[in-house]
């Protein structure tokens, strides 16, 4: 097996899950890092051996060279456009970070551009990638819930604004400029996702949404010149042309201890979607931790409808069954983590129909929270044709670093 070198783009905080995932993927090896942050650079060159000829301060330089084979790109959110399409551009294969983009627009023009280039693109969707999620859409293809009629899309925390109330995250998560929006684009890319995905990724009919950010802001949490520019809370409803509804709520803090969780209700069943996965499964744990049988997340499905006439309730834990399904079949692990699953599709191991699209999947995803978005805008619904019409690229077109300035073009 030819060994896959990676570069990857943005050495921050999702970085370190990146390179856990990696260092347990054989045949895989991260070669060169870039962040313009040249201290932050080599901390994270010495954290993984890199040695210092292969760290970079401008990702150009690092795309020059012609011994990597594929690009990871672990910027922030309004930075996945450009600096993606410049790595697809430049002839690499792209992993990119969700959410895939802060519009409709801006996800287009990534998926556009692996279409036009011809490279092979996936998005970061951990949520879609386990046992939880085949299993509900194999349930769904089944029939056995009957006729769709309505889902729930639900993540909350009690107070947990990333880069605010919780630090050690990267503050651009607040800002407008590069975080854009706020839960909807952060934990709420992970429910979305795979809400749509279980239910065949059905076409949107309609959507109306309102957001806020009027969760109290303790002041002293912000350094002076820092300000928290982005929602703290997303809800809305949308309707599909099959005729089934999505209720949406995503916050990031709110006044109340628990707020439900995602479902999918039929006319024969419905199933609850407890513990998703947001953290990338067993893969991001340590080989010790792993080993230790440690789980990040408890995926589990609740299912509640009819078995022999009666009414019945049953709980599958998914992780658990998960393990077991590769020991039957280890090709099932293609599956169940996202950058395996890439690896493979790189391979050929899996192609354009046994693969999950999840440059697709991400690009809707993004149509329905543009849409949210787009809807508090105009004060009325809008529709999913108005969406793909009206959104409008924000990526950055300029971004300043510490050494200049870049300038993209996408
Ligand atoms: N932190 C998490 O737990 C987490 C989880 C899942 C997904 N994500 C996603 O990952 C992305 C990154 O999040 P993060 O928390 O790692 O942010 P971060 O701020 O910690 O890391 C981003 C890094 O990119 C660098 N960067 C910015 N512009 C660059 C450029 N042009 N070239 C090279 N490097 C550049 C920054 O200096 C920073 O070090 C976000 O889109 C986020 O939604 C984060």
């Amino acid at each position: 097996m030819k060994e896959l070198r990676i570069g990857i783009i943005g050495t921050g905080m999702i970085s370190n899950r990146h390179m856990t995932i990696w260092s347990h993927i054989p045949g895989t090896k991260v070669v060169a890092g870039c962040d313009i942050d040249q201290a932050k650079v080599r901390a994270w060159g010495e954290r993984y051996g890199i040695p210092e000829e292969d760290l970079y301060v401008d990702f150009r330089e690092m795309l020059k060279r012609d011994d990597l084979n594929a690009i990871d790109v672990c910027v922030h959110n309004n930075l996945h456009t450009p600096v993606s399409v410049a790595v697809m551009k430049a002839g690499f294969p792209c992993y990119c970070e969700k959410p895939m983009a802060a519009s409709y627009a801006d996800a287009k023009i990534i998926y556009d551009a692996a279409k036009a280039t011809g490279q092979k693109l996936a998005v970061q969707l951990s949520s879609i990638y386990n046992l939880q999620t085949r299993l509900a859409k194999k349930m769904i293809e089944e029939g056995k819930l009957g006729k769709l009629y309505h889902a729930r899309s639900v993540g909350h925390r009690r107070e947990g604004r990333p880069g605010f109330d919780m630090p050690n995250f990267s503050r651009d998560f607040i800002s407008k400029e590069i975080g854009v929006h706020g839960p909807l684009c952060d934990l709420g890319i992970y429910h979305l996702s795979q809400m749509l995905y279980v239910m065949g990724m059905p076409e949107l009919d309609t959507v109306f949404g309102v957001s806020s950010a009027d969760y109290y802001q303790d002041p002293r949490l912000l350094p002076p010149g820092l300000t928290y520019d982005v929602e703290d809370l997303s809800v809305g409803i949308a309707t599909f042309k099959n005729g089934v509804s999505l209720d949406i709520y995503e916050d990031w803090a709110m006044h109340m201890d628990e707020v439900g969780t995602s479902f999918i209700a039929g006319s024969l069943g419905g199933l609850k979607l407890l513990d998703v996965d947001t953290s990338g499964g067993d893969l991001a744990l340590s080989k010790e931790r792993r080993l230790a049988g440690a789980s990040a997340q408890k995926p589990t499905l609740e299912f509640f409808g009819y078995e022999d006439g009666m009414k019945t309730s049953k709980v599958i834990n998914c992780q658990e069954n998960g393990r077991r399904e590769v020991l039957a079949d280890p090709r099932m692990a293609l599956y169940n983590d996202n950058q395996v699953h890439w690896v493979a599709y790189l391979r050929g191991e899996l192609d354009d129909s046994s693969r999950i699209d999840s440059p697709y999947i991400a690009m809707e995803t993004a149509l329905l929270s543009d849409a949210i978005f787009l809807s508090q805008a105009q004060h009325r619904s809008v529709t999913g044709e108005e969406v793909r019409a009206m959104s409008q690229s924000v990526a950055l077109r300029r971004q300043e670093t510490p050494w200049g300035v870049i300038e993209y073009d996408f």
